[in-house]
């Protein structure tokens, strides 16, 4: 069977119908699902009424999981399984949390451009966020294709950010919003990672740029130097002609592949309004200094 796709922006993203998620997909399904995510980068699945269980085996189906969750007070789990990650505003009771709360603060920095797991040594390749409950307003989730926004750069800057490697951390990420509430297990728990600046989208074979809030540092750079290119370099790969922006509807499953993509979420009155998303992640292949240019 094949799928019925539909493109949602210019240059990446679809949504893909004629997909029933409750059961898993057998071999021939899950090629026809990277076919789609090597060429669109985010898929959309719509009306997907899965629980835990439907969508962990989905997860598994696709690929080789993340095995662990990065997140502060990770004992502090609401969900069943240990790998699905809770992207709620929810704590183990079920209640919203606080203003104050430690996790809550942490999560803001979710707002930031980013791409999941690129501060760990082997990064993530694709992320499966399933929409429990969607706030009435808000909370929408931006992605940037960098794919396209290396085409768009410059030959010179392409010249100059090709051989760079980049240093890694939720530590950087958090300290852009001024969030520094780490333990000390949690300061060596997230110690930088370095990573490829540069890389090749092994689904699409095409050059992408590997940004993320994540990221404290180039080798071999001044810091400040670093950080202006850092940052010069996200508001290009995140004009808006690079971005599609995704409203929820209620069990929607968004699949994105963080090696050509960044996302980042958008607010919402968190202390009105539940919003409960669970996010299965497939392990990349490598760190990417050992990947193929
Ligand atoms: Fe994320």
């Amino acid at each position: 069977m094949a799928l019925d796709i539909r493109p949602l922006h210019p240059v990446f993203a679809a949504e893909v119908y004629g997909l029933d998620l409750r059961n898993p997909p057998d071999a021939d399904l899950v090629a026809q699902i990277d076919a789609a995510m090597h060429q669109y980068a985010v898929v959309v699945l719509r009306d997907q009424d899965i629980d835990d269980d439907q969508q962990y085996a989905f997860a598994k189906a696709m690929g080789p999981l993340e095995p662990n969750r990065a997140t502060v007070d990770a004992h502090l789990h609401r969900l069943k399984h240990h790998e699905m990650a809770d992207i709620s505003n929810l704590d183990p009771q079920g209640s919203i949390l606080a203003a104050d709360n430690r996790r809550r603060l942490f999560n803001l920095g979710n707002r930031l451009w980013h791409s999941d797991s690129s501060f760990k040594a082997t990064p993530a390749k694709y992320s499966m966020l399933h929409g429990r409950v969607i706030p009435p307003e808000g909370g929408e989730t931006e992605f940037a294709d960098m794919r396209a926004a290396w085409d768009a750069l410059p030959d010179a800057t392409k010249a100059t950010i090709e051989p760079l490697v980049c240093d890694h951390s939720l530590l950087y990420s958090r300290a852009l919003l001024g969030f520094d509430a780490f333990t000390e297990q949690e300061r060596i728990d997230f110690a930088p990672v370095p990573q490829r600046l540069v890389r090749r989208h092994a689904g699409s074979g095409r050059r992408s740029i590997y940004l993320s809030a994540h990221i404290g540092n180039i080798y071999g750079w001044p810091r400040p130097e670093a950080l202006a290119l850092i940052r010069d370099l996200t508001e290009h790969a995140t004009q808006r002609q690079f971005v599609y922006s995704h409203a929820w509807r209620l069990h929607d499953l968004v699949i994105w592949d963080n090696r050509c993509t960044m996302h980042r979420a958008r607010p919402y009155d968190d202390q009105r309004y539940v919003r409960d998303m669970r996010r299965m992640t497939l392990q990349d292949s490598a760190p990417t200094l050992e990947q193929p240019v």
